[in-house]
């Protein structure tokens, strides 16, 4: 069933005699030129020792990277007005990283990017570092503000903007959607199944699967970036995952920019290629769906619970390992996104350049209901299912989702805390109240208050940049909404999007009707049950100011609580090394030969990674010596093929262990190839030093070819284990 929101586009598809053909060239006649510039900067922060952020699980620590997060920013501009849209590989955006990145940009540019007219998304990866954002409740697990977390995200961030100030030409943009269906699945059906039967009805599935796709092409017909917009949880990489990944939506980003800037590097191209998250809320991509992982019967559909625990319910696929199903998940979006970006239906996009913003004070916000009567939304507080966790990862206590009821035992524990206002009860009923965290301020903030909401247009494009996970139903209001207004307003057609947790984190936004049935999503919605309505009127009347050419009152400043910031996570102490050895000796030197799709490692005396993030960096390189006698890079700690794992041996010596390993692609050229390791180490006489470390040659020849091993050989994916290094490890680094 075709959505009503994208009819419109498709009419204009039919329309435009240029729509059947090839290519961008004999398009772009019809578009308008706008100037646009693309720019991609790392801003992976510290990846050891230190909390994930997404499944607020205290026992997954980071503990190196798979591959890099990296901050995509795109410039749209009619000549009169600037829009900036950023995708970052981020958990979420934080209010105090857009206060920073808006101050920095001021500083470099004037009043030419300002709150207005920049949007900041997160991808919602699970597997990046946490610690980055200023409310409380954020950073309980890991143990405070990581202060090396939010600076590396604020300086690429900035840097992906200043590259694509830098790059700014005159270009044309194309619009188009198509539909992915075999890449996510509801993880609340029941909370989806009490929105009203008629609505539903209008909908083929529960979750949207439609990926919304805008192109850029220089005027010169170069290629210069794509995004595009579907709604999937990056939580294809469950929580016992410790290595740093985008998930799969970094992954698909890194695909596509692989693909049209080959012979790079990840980060290093011209071309940037944006997934960007939409009203994932409730959408799953563990497609394989929740099951007791004990017993494989299916969980309880109300509560997602195996004999009434949490613990044992949880989804996985579609692969048989999480890394696997990163892997397809990943694949899926990139395919259907190139599929897209090369598609003969591409719609120019043409109009102007238009964006408006507003804080918001949530916690008293009145609407007005369909029946004309009043109410409010509610101080933020967080019902008793926010404690059970999801199924794509269970919370660590006895609590269940769709818990309408409270628990004695916790509230005596959390009315210790501070009591709950009985104003509050009623105020967010049905939800039970867990936390009333809106309430708590000690030592500082635990839920906001003040939310930004924003709107950017290009053309027929209107991104809808929420403060939060909007679930699908949600997100199919506000788009038809918004629509619908600017429809009145002469503005048509119309393509709105959900630029999902932008600008700042306020947890879930249901419907209504999902909110009575209080899972983790209804649990989590902050503002109590008319939280949907608000924003939906919130943004209604900035869409009408909006097109009318009207301004809006800025609302009131969001608060910048930098100086008030706790981090109780002790840093790193001192590096070390066993006698006898210095920072970057290979331990174990990379077998000297290797076919390719076996795995090669190297192991290497380390420092602590949290020393320095090598932002924009690596910490490590795979070359291959060419025939001049000069190294050329293949890879770094980003590529999907390579992997960097740290390991802290001993505490006391201070002592660690990197660990590199290389898949090598069925492709690489045969050839002689090494692997090096760089990093920082610190002492207590002179601080931070660099160190680097390189391997023994080795070589690789094609799977399947005539050439012959120089002797005999076990399977080298096994050799770790084979030689017992660890154990050997073990015992030379002591104490474990
Ligand atoms: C995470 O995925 C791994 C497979 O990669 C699996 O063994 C494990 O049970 C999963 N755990 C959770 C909590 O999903
Ligand atoms: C909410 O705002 C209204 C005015 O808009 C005011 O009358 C009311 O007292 C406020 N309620 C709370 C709990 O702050
Ligand atoms: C406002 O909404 C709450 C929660 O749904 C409800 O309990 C209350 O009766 C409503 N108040 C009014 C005046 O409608």
């Amino acid at each position: 069933m075709m959505l009503r929101w994208l009819l419109p586009l498709l009419l204009v598809v039919l329309q435009q005699p240029g729509a059947s053909s090839q290519g961008g060239n004999d398009l772009k006649d019809i578009g308008t030129l706008y100037n646009l510039g693309v720019g991609i900067h790392d801003i992976t922060g510290p990846v050891a020792g230190v909390n994930m952020m997404g499944y607020a699980n205290p026992a997954q620590i980071a503990g190196g990277i798979h591959i890099r997060l990296f901050s995509r920013a795109f410039i749209m501009d009619d000549g009169i007005n600037r829009l900036v849209f950023v995708s970052a590989d981020l958990g979420m955006m934080g209010q105090l990283i857009k206060i920073e990145v808006i101050e920095r940009l001021e500083k470099l540019y004037g009043d030419q990017y300002s709150y207005s007219n920049v949007i900041l998304s997160g991808i919602h990866t699970h597997s990046g570092p946490a610690g980055f954002l200023q409310y409380l409740l954020f950073d309980i697990t890991s143990f405070g503000f990581l202060r090396d977390s939010y600076d590396a995200i604020v300086e690429g961030i900035v840097q992906s903007i200043i590259r694509a100030h830098d790059s700014v030409v005159p270009g044309y943009l194309y619009l188009t959607h198509g539909e992915l269906t075999d890449a996510s699945i509801n993880r609340s059906p029941s909370a989806y199944l009490n929105n009203p039967e008629d609505e539903r009805a209008r909908y083929e599935y529960d979750t949207d699967k439609t990926m919304t796709l805008l192109k850029m092409v220089a005027e010169d017909g170069s290629d210069m970036g794509v995004i595009n917009w579907f709604a999937v949880h990056p939580t294809s990489m469950n929580n016992t995952n410790t290595l740093i990944s985008g998930d799969n939506k970094g992954y698909a980003s890194q695909l596509f920019e692989g693909t049209m800037n080959p012979g790079t590097v990840p980060g290093q191209g011209k071309f940037v290629a944006a997934f960007a998250q939409a009203n994932c809320g409730d959408v799953s991509p563990n497609t394989k769906g929740p099951v007791c992982q004990n017993t494989g019967e299916p969980c309880d559909i109300l509560t997602s619970t195996c004999d009434g625990k949490v613990h044992f319910c949880y989804a996985s696929g579609p692969g048989d390992n999480m890394e696997e199903s990163t892997h397809i998940i990943g694949t899926k979006q990139f395919d259907k996104a190139f599929e897209l970006y090369n598609t003969q239906s591409l719609v120019p996009v043409s109009g102007p350049v238009q964006f408006i913003g507003q804080q918001v004070d949530m916690s008293n916000y009145t609407v007005n209901l369909a029946d004309g009567s009043q109410n409010r939304t509610c101080t933020a507080a967080l019902g008793f299912s926010f404690a059970a966790g999801t199924t794509d990862g269970p919370g660590a206590f006895d609590f269940t989702q769709g818990m309408t009821e409270s628990n004695p035992f916790w509230n005596a524990i959390v009315n210790f805390i501070i009591e709950t206002d009985p104003d509050q009860i009623i105020c967010h009923d049905p939800k039970p109240i867990l936390l009333d965290t809106g309430n708590y301020n000690i030592p500082y903030a635990w839920h906001p208050k003040i939310v930004e909401a924003q709107l950017g247009r290009v053309g027929q494009l209107l991104i809808t940049a929420v403060p939060g996970e909007f679930t699908t139903m949600s997100g199919r209001r506000m788009r038809e909404q918004l629509a619908s207004v600017l429809t009145d307003e002469g503005i048509e057609p119309i393509v709105p999007v959900i630029a999902g947790l932008s600008n700042i984190y306020t947890q879930y936004i249901t419907t209504f009707e999902e909110y009575a049935i209080q899972r983790y999503e209804g649990a989590s919605t902050l503002y109590g049950p008319h939280t949907l309505t608000a924003y939906m009127q919130i943004f209604s009347d900035l869409a009408v100011a909006m097109a009318r050419g009207e301004s809006v009152d800025a609302g009131p400043p969001p608060p910048n609580m930098l100086d008030e910031q706790w981090d109780l996570l002790p840093g790193v102490m001192f590096d070390g090394t066993p006698l006898g050895y210095s920072f970057g000796d290979v331990i174990a030197q990379p077998y000297p030969f290797a076919y390719t799709g076996e795995t090669v490692f190297a192991k290497f005396v380390s420092g602590h990674p949290r020393n320095d993030p090598q932002l924009g960096g690596s910490f490590l390189t795979v070359e291959k010596l060419l025939d001049d006698g000069t190294w050329k890079l293949i890879a770094t700690d980003s590529n999907w093929n390579t992997k960097f794992a740290w390991e802290r041996m001993s505490t006391i010596l201070g002592t660690s262990v990197a660990t590199v390993s290389w898949t090598i692609p069925d492709d690489t050229p045969e050839g002689t190839y090494r692997i090096t390791h760089s990093g920082h180490f610190k002492t207590l006489i002179r601080g931070i030093s660099s160190y680097s470390g390189v391997t023994e040659e080795f070589k690789v020849a094609t799977m399947g070819s005539n050439t012959v091993p120089p002797q005999n050989r076990e399977d080298i994916t096994n050799l770790e284990e084979a030689t017992g290094f660890l154990n050997w490890m073990r015992h030379l680094f002591g104490l474990q």
